[in-house]
């Protein structure tokens, strides 16, 4: 963005309480790099002081203070850590053979469903097996799967082939290979004596060479039909031999969390009851678990299911902390007096989790191979659930809890819209989401400073900076960072706290940004992945009350291009118009010269000009065509739209700083039933319905902090898009360790420059006077890490040394430092 940093700057932060829900996150998947990121600051020196009371400890840190949020979301657990390499592998996602690929002279392949009064009987697998593959054989044939991109082999690793098959009448052997991208064998073996009905055959296969992108090729010859299910590629290596892929398990295991919330999220509310997150199905043996379509986008197979997410939580040492549905999904609500199954599944959760042996769910944990409690304490009630049907459901699950489990602390939800939360019976704990701007983030640093001390504790389930974040810059990591050491300072209050979302699989991201990115067989964290770590390392025992005076920085204002485009729709747009404050006209596009002007983007959008108009024809998500700077901030776009087809209506544009970015007004967007500005979060919404074949007047100008939006001359939105507040520059709490007695100190800088920091430490005692800076920082605030380049953005540590118990030390822009300072 061009020349934001005068001190003239005034706008930045969303004024609007911004809670984002997965219901229109669907849409708003991934947001900006470039633009907007910088707090604006004068370039001349600043100076600072921080004061810490080490001689006066405060209330002790929370011990569950920092730890996971782990949703099956962005292909985290299929496709991620759990590390099934076969996609499809019951053929129960589809009618047909999704991700497979079949090819023969003159043989055939299809899913076929179990028919057992069928001619031939296709007997299923087991009862909740009921799809299979059927090839039908005429000749050779080969049948390859490709996984999700690919297949990690790694030479000399082993690797287990476990399928079922049954044939009538084929009698050939079936070969198996693990196969490079470039097609060369890397392994292979035979399956003989396929049986007329249903049995295992296993297989165990070392490559003798490593590939990330391998896939794996049954091949036979014959004639005759073979049936095949459960066709399942695991490696033999995974961690703490509990079925995990190692390498995204230790990514978790690093940020030391006290906490795992599971599974959801989205996922446990579902956007029907059919698809959500029933725990009693995803237990058990494998191939009885019914792979389930999951909102994000895919289907999943539940082989990370309520044990082992139970037993991850074990192996990190963190608390479990499990997120049950509340009788309400995206769309329905269990009428109360069938609430009974939703109370009963809460009581075996329990029971699976913590009950002895003997008792009915509890030997289930023990037949898993868990015959020891898991020990179980906290369950959250719904997930983002809200408004009167919660109130009213929420006494049903908690009276029900408590008068069988008394020890298990509960938590509810906070409303979306604001509504009051559950008073009765008073929750344990109140679970807040947070997904904001960076500035936003720094102005909340001191808001659970006015929490009152008494009633239920908070839980800050999901927090992470989704505006001009890019895909995780280091601006957004220093918005959380100040954010966290709020958090920390309150966590008498606040005693949980987890960034959201966890995982994401690069080729599927269904949210943006998530903590952990990762594909095949490599991965990487955010610059925040190191902030998260950083906390829950230097966490310490104890607050140490500490105050901070320091600058102020006023937040540069948003800019960037404008742009049309749909969603689900085809649709055109005419006589577009962008004129400054001043009334010069900064764009006019009569589309005489094509697309020319105009960047089109959008997987499968098929853009084009037709009689004078812009036209969008094919029905899919996030198309977009950008036009205009990257440094226009105030502006007024007038244009004419018109519906073809779809289910959608018009994404109009505005201060699009990248490909990715979603800032935008959505015109008939959640199905054609609301028209709401969207910006990391949906700012304003009105109902509205958009007909086909009628231009549509649209006008959009935003000037100032000011957005205001005209539909056919009406004045739909007239809002405060964003804020003129200043920012504070420096933000840092501190706390001591208590078994080594190290003081930790730790400041955020954000500003675009270096202050000049005292710290008082007015320590009782004389301090030796070293220790060490951990700091992370990086040149510009739109820095990313990236599978190129996974530590671009990491922390570096460097002794410190000073005298008395005062040291002055410059801290960067941009920059989060850990300070660890021994008292003895
Ligand atoms: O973290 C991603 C989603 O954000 C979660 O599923 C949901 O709880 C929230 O809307």
């Amino acid at each position: 963005m061009g020349g934001q940093l005068g001190s003239t700057a005034v706008k930045t932060v969303l004024e609007t309480r911004s809670f984002r829900s997965c219901r229109n996150m669907i849409k708003l998947k991934l947001y900006s790099t470039a633009a907007a990121l910088v707090a604006a600051v004068s370039l001349q020196a600043q100076t600072a002081k921080i004061s810490v009371d080490v001689a006066h400890p405060s209330h002790a840190i929370s011990p569950t203070l920092w730890g996971i949020f782990f949703e099956d979301i962005n292909l985290s657990t299929d496709g991620g850590i759990y590390p099934e390499l076969v996609r499809n592998r019951s053929f129960e996602d589809a009618d047909t053979p999704q991700y497979w690929t079949f090819s023969a002279g003159r043989g055939r392949a299809a899913v076929v469903t179990a028919d057992v009064q069928g001619h031939p009987a296709v007997p299923p697998l087991n009862a909740f097996n009921r799809k299979s593959l059927r090839i039908h054989a005429d000749g050779a044939f080969t049948l390859r799967n490709d996984g999700y991109w690919g297949m990690n082999f790694v030479a000399g690793a082993g690797y287990t082939l476990r399928l079922a098959a049954r044939a009538e009448r084929f009698d050939g052997p079936v070969t198996a290979k693990l196969l490079a991208a470039d097609g060369s064998i890397l392994a292979s073996g035979q399956l003989t004596d396929v049986d007329r009905d249903w049995q295992y055959h296993t297989l165990e296969l070392t490559p003798t060479a490593g590939d990330p992108k391998g896939k794996l090729e049954l091949s036979g010859k014959g004639h005759g039909d073979l049936y095949l299910d459960m066709v399942s590629l695991l490696p033999k290596n995974t961690w703490k031999d509990h079925g995990l892929r190692p390498d995204l398990a230790e990514s978790l295991a690093d940020l030391h969390p006290r906490f795992l919330r599971f599974p959801g999220g989205c996922w446990v509310e579902g956007d029907d009851f059919a698809h959500m997150n029933h725990w009693k199905n995803t237990i058990g043996d494998i191939d009885t678990r019914t792979p389930l379509w999951n909102i994000w986008g895919y289907n999943a197979t539940q082989g990370l299911g309520f044990y082992e997410y139970l037993q991850l939580a074990e192996d990190l040492g963190a608390e479990p902390l499990f997120c049950i549905n509340v009788g309400m999904s995206h769309k329905e609500v269990v009428p109360l007096d069938r609430m009974g199954q939703w109370i009963q599944d809460a009581l075996d959760a329990v029971e699976y989790a913590n009950g002895p042996t003997n008792s009915t769910w509890g030997s289930r944990r023990a037949q898993a191979g868990h015959p020891a409690p898991f020990n179980l304490k906290y369950m959250e009630i719904g997930n983002e659930n809200g408004g009167p049907d919660y109130l009213e459901r929420w006494p049903l699950l908690v009276n029900a809890i408590h008068a069988k489990y008394p020890e298990i602390r509960l938590v509810a939800n906070t409303d979306l819209k604001g509504r009051p939360g559950p008073t009765t019976p008073e929750p344990d704990m109140v679970d807040e989401h947070y997904y904001e701007s960076p500035e936003s983030f720094m102005h909340r640093a001191d808001q659970y400073d006015q929490y009152s001390r008494s009633g239920a504790k908070i839980f800050v389930g999901e927090y992470a900076v989704t505006q001009h974040a890019g895909k995780g810059n280091l601006r957004a990591a220093i918005g959380e960072a100040a954010f966290m050491t709020g958090l920390e300072r309150n966590s008498d209050v606040v005693i949980m706290a987890s960034y959201a979302p966890l995982l994401v699989n690069l080729n599927h991201r269904a949210w943006n940004p998530d903590l952990i990115n990762f594909d095949s067989s490599a991965w990487y964290g955010l610059p925040g992945y190191y902030v998260q770590k950083l906390f829950a390392r230097n966490q310490g025992d104890v607050y140490l009350p500490t105050t901070v005076e320091s600058p102020e920085v006023e937040p540069a204002p948003s800019a960037g291009m404008i742009g049309v485009g749909t969603w689900n729709t085809a649709a055109e747009f005419k006589d577009v118009k962008v004129t400054g404050p001043d009334g010069q006209v900064l764009l006019a596009s009569d589309f005489d010269h094509g697309t020319n002007g105009w960047t089109v983007l959008g997987n499968g959008a098929n853009w084009g000009v037709q009689d004078g108009a812009l036209r969008q024809t094919a029905e899919r998500e996030f198309t977009r065509a950008l036009a205009g700077k990257l440094d226009w901030t105030d502006y007024t776009l007038t244009l004419k739209a018109r519906k073809i087809s779809g289910s959608e209506g018009f994404l109009i544009l505005f201060h699009i700083a990248d490909g990715d970015d979603r800032t935008w007004w959505n015109i008939g967007g959640w199905n054609n039933t609301a028209d709401g500005i969207e910006s990391g979060g949906t700012l304003d919404s009105k109902p509205c319905r958009i007909e086909s074949d009628r231009w549509y007047d649209i006008n959009l100008t935003v000037s100032g902090k000011n957005l205001k939006c005209w539909l056919d001359g009406k004045l739909v939105h007239d809002i405060n898009y964003e804020k003129a507040d200043k920012i504070k520059s420096l933000y840092a709490t501190s706390a001591q360790d208590k078994e080594s007695g190290d003081l930790i100190v730790k400041v955020v800088n954000a500003g675009v420059g270096p202050i000049e920091t005292t710290l008082d430490l007015k320590s009782a005692t004389p301090l030796p006077g070293h220790g060490t800076a951990t700091v992370l920082t990086s040149d510009r605030a739109a820095d990313e890490n990236s599978l190129a380049e996974p530590l671009k953005v990491s922390p570096k540590t460097e002794p410190v040394s000073f005298s008395g118990d005062s040291l002055t030390r410059s801290f960067p822009g941009n920059s989060f430092t850990v300070l660890r300072l021994p008292t003895k």
